[in-house]
Formats: structure tokens, C-alpha cells, sequence
């Protein structure tokens, strides 16, 4: 495997070098924040905004913030140039640092900083062309999914009954809603019109949901945020799922029934189209 460049702690390394504690608080608390930034050509994609939404996860979970927005950058912009591929997912994740296990914060501990330039996974050809199948999960996550927390194990589950359903993404259902997926935001084309969850605590406010609405605009698309009752899943006639690793897909299925005329629809194409010439132009 080649080389994936790694930084950790305020030094530059591979990704085979870094070492960390078990007492690290991110390894025995799940008491960490982080960010997964898409690298297209050697151009980190909407940088500020996931640095944005780092700083805001950091301190909505009461960390302090090593480095700032400028140091942010600079460190992101020197894994770009040490990885081989143009084409990446850069990784960061902070954690409250080590210390001896104790559920209250440690006095004098610095966070940990580890990030890692992987290559970008490719998007299947497949998906593009034929859509993905997805299932509904009970949402079992806390009342902050606005945060971007490492605890994944319930998005983990529902991830896992997706596959083991043959499906790409689970769909989280709240309380007789439709929220977003184990890891990605949803989006509901109903009688020509898009709806998403709005930004609240229950969904994470996604960087490449806010690029949709943003090219829905531009297309003169009318769009609502706001809740979806779950049965509009059956009734829709597009359902797509969006993330930095994912960009945008089309659902052909969910839960086993059809939506729409089974194949990516028209308003998905247009979107998509638009989103791959915003990933070069960005
Ligand atoms: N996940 N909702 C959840 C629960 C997510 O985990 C993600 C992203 C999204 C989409 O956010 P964005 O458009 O900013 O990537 C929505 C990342 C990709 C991950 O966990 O790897």
C-alpha cells in the first residue's frame, strides 16, 4: 500500500508511524470530534466550511481548539502535497487528549490532533448509473447529531443492517420522520419539489447538503426544508443521499419498493451534472 501521509500532534509522518495512547480519551470514551474533507486535483473541497464546522464541533463539545483557522489550512494543505494521489479524503480528528480513565474532564491535558490524506474512494460506476437501494433504521443516536462526534456505533449498526439488506445507506426514522442517513443527508423530490431535514440537533448539517440547496437555487428549483413524514419515502418520486465521500446519488429502492420509475431520475442528473462542475470550479 503506498505511503498515507499523517500528522499527529504537531509532527508530519506516515500513517504506519503514528503512535497513540490507549488512554487516549477518543480511544476509551469515544471523546472526540472530526472531519472528512473531499480532495479533488489537489484542491481541498469547501475547506472553510468544514473547518468552519470543526472549530463549531470542537466547542459544542467544550474542547479547546489547537490551532487556528490559518493553522487548520496550512496542515491540510501539506498533507495534500505530500500524498500521491490528486484525489483525496483528508481526515481530522481531535480528541480531549490522554489521560487517566475518568469520565470528568482532565485538568491539564491538550487535545489530541491526528488527520490522514487516504485516496478518495471512487464512486461505483454502477451507482451512478443503475442507484442505490436503501432501508429505514430506528434512529437510536443522542439528541446531537448536529455534532460531529467519533462515537459512530449507532450510525455503525445501521450501516451494517443496510448492507447485510443489499443496500447502500440506512435511513434514520425519528419519531414517524425521515432525517438523513448513517452517514450522509437525505433529500425528498416530491410533485417537483426537493425536501431535507432543516438544521437542527437531529441531523448533521452536511457541507454538501448546503452545496445542493445552493445548485437547486441556481436551477430555479423550489425546495423546503423541513421534517418528512417517513411514508414520503414510498410516495417520492426521487430520493437521493448526500455526502463528501458519496457527492450525490440517486435511490432506486427503499425498503424493497420502487421509487419513481426505478432508474436515477431527471432532476438527479441535472444536480449531479451541476456538482461535478462545481468540484472543479470551487
Ligand atoms: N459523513 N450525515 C451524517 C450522519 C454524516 O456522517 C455525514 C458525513 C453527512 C454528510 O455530511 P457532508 O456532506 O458534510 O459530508 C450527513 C462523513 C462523510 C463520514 O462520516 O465519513
Amino acid at each position: 500500500m503506498a505511503q498515507v501521509p499523517a500528522f499527529l500532534n504537531d509532527a508530519y509522518m506516515s500513517l504506519e508511524a503514528c503512535r497513540i495512547s490507549p488512554l487516549d480519551r477518543g480511544f476509551i470514551f469515544g471523546d472526540g470530534v472530526y472531519e472528512l474533507i473531499p480532495v479533488y486535483g489537489r484542491k481541498a473541497f469547501c475547506l472553510q466550511q468544514h473547518l468552519v464546522r470543526l472549530a463549531r464541533s470542537i466547542e459544542q463539545v467544550r474542547m479547546h481548539n489547537p490551532y487556528t483557522q490559518s493553522q487548520w489550512e496550512d496542515m491540510v494543505e501539506n498533507l495534500i502535497q505530500q500524498a500521491i494521489s490528486p484525489d483525496l479524503a483528508v481526515y481530522i480528528q481531535v480528541t480531549r487528549g490522554v489521560a487517566t480513565r475518568d469520565h470528568g474532564f482532565p485538568e491539564s491535558t491538550s487535545p489530541t490532533v491526528f488527520a490522514m490524506a487516504n485516496p478518495l474512494m471512487e464512486i461505483p460506476n454502477e451507482q451512478l448509473q443503475k442507484g442505490v437501494a436503501l432501508v429505514t433504521v430506528d434512529d437510536i443516536r443522542w439528541q446531537r447529531c448536529d455534532i460531529k462526534v467519533v462515537d459512530l456505533l449507532p450510525n455503525i449498526l445501521a450501516k451494517q443492517d443496510a448492507l447485510q439488506a443489499g443496500a447502500a445507506e440506512a435511513i434514520m426514522v425519528r419519531d414517524g420522520f425521515a432525517l438523513e442517513g448513517s452517514s450522509s443527508n437525505l433529500f425528498v423530490i416530491r410533485k417537483g419539489e426537493v425536501y431535507t431535514h432543516p438544521k437542527d440537533n437531529l441531523i448533521l448539517p452536511g457541507i454538501t447538503r448546503e452545496i445542493i440547496l445552493e445548485l437547486l437555487g441556481a436551477l430555479g428549483l423550489k425546495f423546503h426544508e423541513q421534517a418528512i413524514p417517513e411514508n414520503w419515502l414510498y410516495l417520492a418520486d426521487e430520493l437521493w443521499i448526500t455526502s463528501s465521500a458519496r457527492e450525490i446519488l440517486a435511490a432506486t429502492t427503499i425498503d424493497q419498493h420502487t421509487v419513481g420509475d426505478g432508474v436515477p431520475g431527471k432532476l438527479w442528473k441535472d444536480v449531479y451534472a451541476l456538482y461535478q462542475q462545481r468540484k472543479v470550479g470551487d
